[in-house]
């Protein structure tokens, strides 16, 4: 199926995801027909409590797992009709991802590993796009360290440098401020902002901070394998005024 003829499409779309996880007394549902759309050039924050299903959301929508029912289209592709391999090199090509604990390789510089999705995806490294994409993250001085030789919030922002510099269509975050201290939490948020707004990218981002969701052009609630609600143009008090629903 395409849905190459609207030219209106959002960055990604899911349409009736569902996901569960087979467990000792059967399959545990963990997504319930999940559908919502993320438009382009903008940061989607998606929020909920711990267990609610957001890291599972993140991973059907950027191929990392399969759903077991519903679609998913990023753009015009729809990645349930690609094969491993095809996912492999959608990943590799369209999406970028910038985890809560950073993972980067620990035995390459920082300069290598801001390169390596370049690589891996065949392309050539070139000194120039490494270089600028750790200006942008304010680290080119420290291109040749590894990462343990840099704060939590440096190797982040090496992180960031990494899927900038691969220029995907869409950065997905899972709580990429979660390990962080707040002014840093802030600085990398200034740089996944900038992203969309100076890169034109599309952030997905999962969060528990309403200070982050704020960040973003909209936030939507997942409770429980299910989207609840949203809010455009958040600010942290609302965001927080939601959240309090459900901690009580
Ligand atoms: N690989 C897996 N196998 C079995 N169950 C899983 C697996 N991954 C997640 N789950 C279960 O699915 C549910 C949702 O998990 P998920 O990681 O998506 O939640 P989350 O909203 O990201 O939570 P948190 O805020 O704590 O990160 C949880 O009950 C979890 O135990
Ligand atoms: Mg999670």
């Amino acid at each position: 199926m395409s849905l190459a003829s609207d030219i209106h499409l959002p960055a990604l779309q899911l349409v009736n995801v569902s996901m569960g996880y087979r467990g000792a007394a059967g399959v545990v549902p963990v997504l319930h027909e999940v559908s919502v759309g993320f438009p382009e050039r903008a940061m989607t924050a998606v929020m909920g409590p711990s267990g609610s299903g957001k890291t599972t959301l993140l991973h059907c929508a950027a191929g990392l797992e399969r759903p077991v029912g519903g679609k998913v289209f990023l753009g015009s592709t729809e990645l349930a009709d690609s094969d491993e391999r095809e996912l492999t090199t959608i990943r590799r090509s369209r999406i970028g991802f910038v985890f809560q604990q950073f993972n980067l390789l620990p035995m390459l510089t920082v300069y290598e590993n801001v390169g390596l999705p370049l690589r891996l995806d065949g392309r050539r490294v070139k000194r120039q796009v490494v270089m600028e994409a750790l200006r942008q993250v304010g680290l080119e001085d420290k291109a040749g360290r590894r990462p343990a030789q840099l704060s939590g919030g440096q190797q982040q922002r090496v992180a960031i440098a990494r899927t900038l510099a691969a220029e995907p269509e869409i950065v997905f975050a899972d709580e990429p401020t979660g390990s962080l201290d707040r002014s840093t939490g802030r600085q990398v948020m200034d740089l996944l902002r900038r992203a969309v707004d100076k890169a034109g990218r599309t952030v997905v981002m999962v969060t528990h901070d309403p200070l982050a969701a704020a960040y973003a052009d909209r936030v939507i609630f997942l409770v429980d394998g299910r989207i609840t609600g949203k809010i455009d143009h958040p600010t942290a008090d609302e965001v927080a005024v939601e959240l309090s629903r459900w901690e009580l």
